[in-house]
């Protein structure tokens, strides 16, 4: 076990946090709040944010759309170099915060900040960042991934760099009373899958890493089964908590990482719009199934420690059983049927998709060709 590990990120947590971001903005500074498209005006936080920026030098900049496009956030990168900011203030949920990191990466580079997805460009700074969450599922506010769309040619692409993570975010649950059910049940589905691409790959008895990937992971499955208690404060704040920690890099230290499902689903989203979490869990059941030989001592950890499952031959094949019961247990389905044409044209879109952005090599072993993932989507594909 080998690595380096820091997660800068001040986490301000619990009710009221909104106001003690005065401690962390300057009056010197010149702010930037950006936004989505407008849930914070309805439900108070945009009010809370004002007020606790009564002192300082601040504007706006909102429209930020769910799968942030370049499009959208260069014009917030041209109001930022006109304007000279140097303090980006988040407002908002994974798609809000991984825009404004590319914001404030793109401001301090002159070229097409579409660089900085393709590899082109390597951030080497950024303008300083906060993020106050409002939907808890990416973990994006205290992670230095970002995930931006090109609307242009349907590109979704994800770029890190330590320079974008946010020197402090908050974390206040009561932000969620307004989120959809829909939004709610996203947000259990992506932090679940964020532990298992960190956790569900080879066995290397990283005993931290694994106990604690499968305290979330219970965790996330308690809140699925109470989802008729979302209305309460407890509820609220453990579903803030474990997608917070599901991706803030702690449990991906020192151990294999696969993301596969990850790269597959984002070609879903790219091509047909398909919620972030939802293209998730009509990949994974497929994607384990494939993978099953190389995840099967992980399966069968998880099914005994997470989901209880007695011992057998085909205890791997049961955890992933239980998963996908899981999903439908939250009404999240497991295959995708919203396609136009016909099912072999939509697996052959997907797969030119993967391959023009080299997705040729998915997996902790790299062993995911474009051929397993033609095999994965035939079942993820309805
Ligand atoms: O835009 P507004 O009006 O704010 O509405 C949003 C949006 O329509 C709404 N919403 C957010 N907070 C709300 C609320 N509505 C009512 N009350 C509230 N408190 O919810 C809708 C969805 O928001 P979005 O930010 O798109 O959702 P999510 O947080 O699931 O983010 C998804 C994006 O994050 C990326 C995804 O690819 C996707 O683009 N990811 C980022 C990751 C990272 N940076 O580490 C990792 C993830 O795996 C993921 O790929
Ligand atoms: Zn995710």
């Amino acid at each position: 076990m080998q690595f380096n590990y820091v997660n800068p990120t001040q986490i301000f947590f619990g009710q009221g946090q909104i106001a003690s971001i005065k401690q962390s903005i300057s009056s010197a500074n010149k702010v930037l709040v950006i936004y989505g498209g407008g849930s914070i005006k309805k439900n108070g936080v945009y009010d809370q944010v004002s007020d606790a920026l009564s002192d300082a030098n601040w504007s706006e900049f909102s429209g930020v759309e769910p799968n942030p496009t370049k499009e959208t956030l260069d014009k917030a990168v041209k109001i930022i170099k006109e304007q000279g900011i140097d303090f980006i203030l988040a407002v908002g949920g994974g798609s809000v915060i991984d825009g404004s990191k590319y914001v404030a990466a793109a401001s301090k580079y002159e070229g097409d900040g579409w660089d900085i997805l393709t590899g082109n460009h390597h951030v080497s700074d950024a303008i300083s960042l906060g993020a106050i969450l409002t939907l808890p599922a990416t973990g994006s506010e205290s992670n230095m991934g970002a995930v931006i769309t090109k609307a242009e040619t349907q590109t979704k692409l994800a770029f890190m760099s330590p320079y974008v993570q946010p020197k402090f975010a908050v974390l206040d649950p009561d932000v969620m009373k307004t989120l959809p059910e829909k939004q709610l049940l996203n947000g259990i589905v992506d932090a679940w899958v964020h532990v298992c691409e960190q956790y569900l790959t080879l066995k290397q008895d990283a005993l931290v890493q694994d106990g604690y990937s499968e305290t979330l992971l219970r965790t996330l499955k308690v809140l699925g089964e109470t989802f008729n208690q979302r209305d309460n404060d407890k509820w609220r704040a453990n579903l803030m908590w474990s997608a917070n920690q599901a991706l803030n890099g702690l449990i991906g230290s020192g151990v294999a990482q696969d993301w596969a499902t990850h790269m597959i689903g984002h070609e879903m989203t790219a091509l047909w719009g398909v919620d972030h979490a939802r293209s998730l869990a009509i990949v994974q059941p497929a994607l384990l199934r494939n993978q099953l030989d190389v995840k099967r001592e992980k399966l069968e950890q998880m099914g005994i420690n997470v989901f209880g499952l007695a011992q057998g031959k085909d205890l791997a094949e049961r955890t992933i059983e239980a998963i996908e019961s899981f999903y439908h247990s939250l009404e999240v389905e497991t295959q995708f049927s919203e396609y136009q044409g016909s099912k072999e044209e939509a697996i052959e879109a997907l797969i030119e998709q993967l391959s023009d952005h080299g997705m040729t090599q998915l997996g902790e072993h790299q062993q995911i060709s474009l051929d397993n993932s033609r095999q994965i989507l035939s079942h993820a594909i309805a």
